[in-house]
């Protein structure tokens, strides 16, 4: 048998393997499983194991004859995968063994772009984070002082130390309230309060830099998308920086399957498509093929009519689609481009038979 289709599993299938190893694990931690199903589930493992196995193999056989460069993280996850379950099996006592098959958690990582996205989140915004954890660190040792001196006589076991007092303090910070303790003086209490307010106001700065953090880095990759996208046209190749900016930020890419119907005729047009990759067909009487470079709904924009015509794909389509507001703006802050697609929309208005 080969190993090379294995190096091709989706990352839905590994995801899909890996939960079900996950399952079968917990399901083998259960005291009162049958000595027969607990064998099924370790032969399941052994299956899964055997998978991640010839995956490893084909994904090494693929790198080495196309002299790609190696993905670490994915390489050393495919490793850990195997080699993990492989020495428990071979070095640990029966019990346990099946546990290591825990590893498989990271197998979907392999195909994760949200960690790297994390990751840069976590680059980019280290400086404020670091400011609120310190703010953390200097408030949870204030309350533990603080507990400490006010609780210290009536309650012995649990604040005789700043120590005690911490497990108190970050459990009244993070608004867990576990309840194992709890101040009794009334003192104690107005700064029990107090801490959970400040608890929850820190939380939310944390939540806020981090969803601020994220949504920046997701724009900028949109953005950088988008510009490589705007670049393969050659009508706003004509435009200067400040404007390919405006443009870019306006237009939404869009992929199209073959076949699918974009505009269909008599409809409201609310945006016109300029065509990146692929190819439509418009349904005019001797219908007319438009491929990269080209653009289409752009009459219902100009005259605010009904579509002329219906346009579909004709194969898979990357598209930048540009609202009527968007096209408004575009219009009146370059005159050439709007010339040229009002033009445009003329010609073809011509060529349209006469009601
Ligand atoms: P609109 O009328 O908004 O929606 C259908 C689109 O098909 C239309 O805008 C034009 O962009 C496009 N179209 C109509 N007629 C032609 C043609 N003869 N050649 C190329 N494109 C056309």
């Amino acid at each position: 048998m080969s190993a090379l289709p294995f190096s091709r599993i989706s990352a839905r299938l590994n995801a899909l393997l890996a939960a079900i190893g996950l399952l079968a694990v917990a399901a083998l931690t259960t005291p009162d499983i049958s000595a027969q199903t607990g064998y099924l589930l370790q032969i399941l493992l052994a299956g899964i194991w055997t998978v991640y196995g010839l995956q490893l193999i084909g994904t090494l056989i693929v790198q080495r004859t196309s002299g790609d460069s190696i993905n670490l993280p994915a390489l050393t996850i495919d490793v850990l995968a195997v080699l993990i379950p492989l020495a428990a099996f071979l070095l640990i006592g029966t019990r346990d063994r099946y546990l290591y098959c825990a590893i498989w958690l990271l197998k979907p990582l392999r195909h994760s772009t949200y960690f790297r996205l994390l990751g840069r989140v976590l680059a980019n915004e280290a400086r404020n984070l670091i400011g609120v954890t310190s703010i953390f660190g200097i408030v949870l040792f204030g309350t533990a002082l603080a507990a400490y001196l006010i609780e210290r006589d009536a309650q012995p076991d649990d604040f005789g130390s700043i120590p005690q007092a911490m497990w108190w303090a970050v459990a009244t910070l993070t608004t867990t309230g576990y309840g194992d303790a709890t101040p009794q003086s009334f003192a104690g209490r107005v700064l029990a309060g107090l801490v959970m307010m400040s608890g929850i106001g820190i939380f939310a700065l944390w939540a806020g830099i981090l969803a601020t953090g994220f949504y920046q880095e997701v724009r900028r990759q949109d953005f950088v998308r988008n510009w490589q996208l705007v670049a393969a046209v050659p009508l706003f190749q004509k435009l200067g920086p400040a404007a390919l900016i405006e443009v870019v930020r306006a237009l939404r890419p869009r992929i199209v399957p073959a076949g699918t119907v974009i505009c269909r005729k008599g409809e409201t047009g609310e945006q016109m498509f300029f065509i990146v990759e692929g190819r439509v067909t418009v349904t005019t009487p001797s219908p007319v093929e438009l491929g990269p470079g080209g653009f289409f709904g752009e009459m219902a924009l100009v005259s605010g009519q009904p579509r002329s015509a219906t346009v579909s794909a004709a194969t898979e389509v990357s598209l930048l689609s540009l609202h009527a507001i968007d096209f408004q703006i575009l219009s009146s802050s370059n005159t050439e481009i709007a010339d040229i697609i009002h033009r445009t929309a003329r010609e073809r208005r011509d060529l349209l038979p006469k009601a």
